[in-house]
């Protein structure tokens, strides 16, 4: 398999990650503190919000990470304000992107600047449910399974090679907050995971199928 991560990194350097969020950022806080300058080498360069209010921008200040915010109303194309941000990224030397409850979707200019380096959470079990409301989306399905995905992000929304899935039960009683929170908990450890996998260069793409990541213990 060709691997994606970090593999040619001496055992000093960081890996360094650029977190995009919009919002409460419970995710993000999840990398702070499974990953963030522990053992594995792991370090938060930079978390940028296309959202000014975002709680999870002070979550970062808390964790004495910098932070930017790049909204999309200053810009007249969507093109001009991604550049703007992969320029951020690139300056602070980031090695993959993870879009942790970011709500615009990337365009292609921006994947460019960091081919199989930008990854995504998802809480649906894709290829079901993606787009800008799935949970809401599932339960309004009737489905009595829903779950979490890690991508890597491509050109299409929600269609990149799936790194990480987990399912999790739809209750009867359940409502979308209710079902939101069982999810969170499933994220909240499968995001960490799946950056912990790339930075030490275990997830890679089968040379068959590029469409398939394969984890160094499959
Ligand atoms: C997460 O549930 C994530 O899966 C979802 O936004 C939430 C962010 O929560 N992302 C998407 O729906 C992307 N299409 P957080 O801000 O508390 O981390």
């Amino acid at each position: 398999m060709s691997m994606s991560g970090g593999e040619d990194r001496s055992p000093e350097e960081k890996f360094r990650l650029g977190v995009l969020i919009s919002g409460s950022g419970s995710n993000l806080q999840s990398i702070i503190d499974r990953l963030h300058q522990g053992p594995g080498n792991i370090e938060i360069a930079v978390v940028i919000s296309d959202n000014p209010g975002a709680y999870g921008l002070k979550r970062a200040e808390k964790a004495g990470i910098p932070t930017a915010v790049y909204p999309m109303s200053g810009y007249s194309s969507r093109a001009a304000h991604d550049l703007d941000m992969a320029e951020e990224l690139a300056r602070r030397g980031v090695d993959l992107v993870v879009l942790a409850g970011y709500m615009l979707i990337v365009t292609s200019e921006f994947l460019q600047r960091f081919p199989h380096r930008v990854i995504n959470l998802h809480p649906s079990l894709l290829p079901a449910f993606p787009g800008g409301t799935p949970i809401e989306d599932t339960m309004a399905y009737g489905a009595r399974v829903t779950g979490v995905t890690v991508h890597f992000v491509d050109e299409g929304t929600d269609t990149g090679p799936i790194i990480l899935q987990e399912a999790v039960d739809i209750k009867y009683n359940d409502t979308v907050e209710s079902l939101r929170e069982r999810i969170h908990k499933v994220e909240h450890r499968l995001l960490p995971d799946a950056v912990q996998l790339i930075a030490s260069g275990r997830a890679g793409f089968a040379s068959e199928n590029p469409r398939r990541v394969i984890i160094e213990s499959d």
